[in-house]
């Protein structure tokens, strides 16, 4: 088997793309090489998400894609789906198409070797139990193909909120903390090895708890790994958002002044429905007391419209919240009914798709118009820019992100990847903020010098 070179392609959330890492570790230890792409590969491993049936779409679009050129090369390459969809469909898999040799669930990676060699003994393989206490601490994830600047790192696994229109608690099961120790051993390997950001990662990170050490300790940790390492995090629910956490990042040069934080609606009764157990008046308290205690916080949000039974004035109330915080930026997308959930069960997807369609166009737009006035507002602001990678645009330009996750064009002049740059920005579209270099600097030097010009003030 170890002769054998395999592919994976990652769909979905940056949980997703997390996962393909310790899968890649998995594969490595038993001597396994990466093929470029699907073509050249003897095993394809498609890491798949159910979020919504778009996303499903696309995976079985690729799946066909995947039988055509077995066909075409005549060869028996192994085909695998690993991931969300796994778990919901998995006899589908296996019977009716034909499509797949093998379906692994998020919590059983563990189990691919012996999977693969049940496959080579012309056996199909299924593994999708899920787990209780999994967390893949042990595993160092092979990060094959990121930038070397930027890493994500899971701390927790699955999620017990039950929100009523997500797949995900029955796709990735209940929620697990990773123990805070082999998180900042982690984090410490990447900063070793020359990261300098990372993005701890969970489905709801504020209900992080590792006997005892809470997600604001555990931040704080992480942001005395190695002072001039960024440390961002995603995803927080607004239901239980702590505020020690505020102080925290705060307090922490290194920790990005940045939060996603999906409201999902702007609609108290809209939200009860979805089972998310705040107001609209809570979430914009929340969201006062976060620009209160950190000055200049840069947010984001999700947003779902067309959930069942929208009216047109809980529509507006959306648009009035999206209006009223004037997010940095938003995911926003129409509902997808999704089978097993709470919504599916209870309520009628009854908004015409062309309806839902209407009202994501109307939050996109305004939501650009938003985002374009808020870059407009930082010409001549100077940022701290990580440089992340080369402009697809134009090969002499630097791309990277300010710490409140805004991403700034730049000329490369003679800095590197991974450098931190000070920059003035000179330009903007709703999406990118273009900026004149002006030195290369670090979190130390660039915050210091910024609360010694406040000091003189
Ligand atoms: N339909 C549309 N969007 C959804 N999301 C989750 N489930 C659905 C669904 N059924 C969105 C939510 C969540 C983000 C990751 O995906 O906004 O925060
Ligand atoms: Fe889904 Fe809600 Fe859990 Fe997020 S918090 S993964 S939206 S159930």
């Amino acid at each position: 088997m170890s002769d054998k070179k395999y592919y994976i392609e990652t769909y979905g959330c940056q949980m997703n793309f997390s996962d393909s890492e310790i899968v890649n570790s998995i594969m490595a230890e038993r001597g396994m090489r990466q093929a470029q792409g699907a073509e050249d590969a003897d095993i394809i491993f498609i890491n798949t998400c159910s979020i919504r049936d778009n996303a499903e779409r696309k995976v079985w679009d690729r799946l066909k894609y995947f039988r055509s050129l077995r066909r075409k090369q005549n060869n028996e390459k192994i085909v695998g789906v690993l991931g969300c969809m796994a778990e919901r469909i998995r006899e589908k898999f296996l019977d009716e198409h034909k499509l797949v040799d093998m379906v692994v669930g998020p919590d059983a990676y563990r189990d691919i070797p012996k999977l693969l060699e049940e496959v080579e003994d012309g056996r199909k393989a299924v593994n999708v139990l899920l787990s209780l206490e999994e967390t893949y601490a042990d595993i160092s994830p092979v990060r094959m193909t990121g930038n070397g600047v930027t890493a994500f790192v899971s701390i927790m696994r699955g999620c017990d909120n039950m929100c009523s229109f997500c797949v995900v608690p029955f796709t990735r099961g209940r929620e697990r903390s990773r123990s805070a120790d082999s998180i900042i051993e982690e984090i410490q390997a990447l900063s070793d090895n020359g990261y300098k950001e990372v993005t701890v990662l969970g489905q709801n990170v504020n209900s992080y708890n590792d006997n005892c050490t809470s997600f604001a300790e555990l931040m704080y940790r992480a942001s005395q790994v190695n002072p001039e390492m960024r440390i961002r995090f995603s995803t927080s629910h607004p239901k239980d958002f702590p505020n020690e956490l505020l102080h925290v990042i705060n307090e922490q040069p290194n920790i990005c002044n940045y939060i996603h934080i999906p409201a999902q609606s702007g609609s108290s009764e809209v939200l009860k429905k979805m089972r998310r157990p705040y107001t609209r008046e809570q979430y914009l308290e929340l969201i006062d007391n976060m620009r209160a205690l950190i000055p200049g916080v840069s947010l984001s949000t999700d947003i779902i419209t067309g959930f069942c039974g929208e009216t047109e004035k809980q529509h507006e109330e959306t648009m009035s919240l999206m209006k009223f915080v004037r997010y940095d930026l938003a995911y926003m997308f129409a509902y997808s009914e999704r089978e097993r959930t709470l919504a599916h069960r209870k309520y009628e997807d009854d908004i015409p798709e062309e309806v839902k369609k209407r009202r994501l166009s109307e939050i996109i737009s305004q939501q650009m118009h938003i985002q374009e006035e808020n870059n407009a507002l930082e010409l001549g602001n100077r940022h701290l820019v990580l440089v992340e990678g080369t402009s697809k645009r134009n090969e002499h330009q630097l791309n990277g992100r300010t710490d409140t996750n805004k991403m700034v064009v730049f000329d490369q002049v003679d800095f590197q990847h991974g450098d931190y740059v000070e920059v003035e920005i000179t330009g903007n579209t709703s999406a990118t903020l273009l900026a004149k270099p002006i030195r290369k600097s670090s979190i130390g030097e660039f915050y210091s010098t910024e609360t010694s010009v406040l000091a003189v003030d």
